[in-house]
């Protein structure tokens, strides 16, 4: 199965994939705006990070293709915590497909899918204050709701920043295909 969206889909991770993730593992432009921080990494770190997915796993993650069938980025939902109804959500775009408008569809897509088939409640995600792409994709163009800062929570290139919490509740959210 997949989970569709406004012609984007969400498909799970295959091996053939791997190459790909590799490569955005070591994008300097794509980390600098993630949340996480890693080693570089080599294909056998890909290798063992892929045997250890499954689809019973609360945290999933997901290839995004086009319409055009190509793999154009990635998208998890994390850390499902079905008893209070809650999980965080990610998402990262190849550099070429940056800018068109794929961020909104992955983050309705996967909202979709939480509220609408998880039946959670509480979607949150947190964010590097210096990535300005994410904050207004997820403040302006998707609706969410800015609860808190922590300041200081990351160090890059010799300088600490804040950390950006979002959130948006199933009440706010309105499934574009019901
Ligand atoms: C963040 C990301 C998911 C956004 O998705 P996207 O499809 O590229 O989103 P958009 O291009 O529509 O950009 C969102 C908004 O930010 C704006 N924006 C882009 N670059 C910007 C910049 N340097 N400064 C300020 N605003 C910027 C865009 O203009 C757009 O607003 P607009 O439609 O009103 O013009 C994508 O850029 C990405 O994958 N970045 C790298 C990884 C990442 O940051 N992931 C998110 C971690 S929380």
């Amino acid at each position: 199965m997949s989970i569709n969206g406004n012609s984007i889909l969400l498909r799970a991770i295959e091996r053939d994939d791997l190459k790909l993730l590799h490569l955005w593992a070591n994008n300097e432009s794509i980390q600098l705006m993630l949340g996480g921080w890693h080693f570089p990494t080599n294909m056998n770190d890909q290798y063992t990070w892929f045997e250890n997915l499954s689809c019973n796993s609360l945290n999933q993650r997901f290839i995004v293709e086009n319409e055009a069938k190509q793999p154009i980025g990635l998208a998890n939902i994390i850390n499902i915590n079905f008893k209070d109804g809650n999980a965080e959500i990610g998402l990262l775009l190849d550099g070429q497909f940056q800018g068109k408008g794929y961020g909104k569809k992955i983050v309705e897509a996967i909202s979709d899918y939480a509220f609408f088939q998880l039946r959670l409640n509480r979607l949150e995600t947190t964010i590097i204050s210096i990535n300005q792409p994410s904050l207004k994709l997820f403040l302006n163009k998707c609706g969410w709701k800015q609860e808190g800062i922590l300041r200081s929570w990351y160090y890059r290139n010799g300088t600490y920043i804040d950390k950006i919490i979002l959130s948006k509740l199933k009440e706010e959210h309105s499934n574009q295909f019901l």
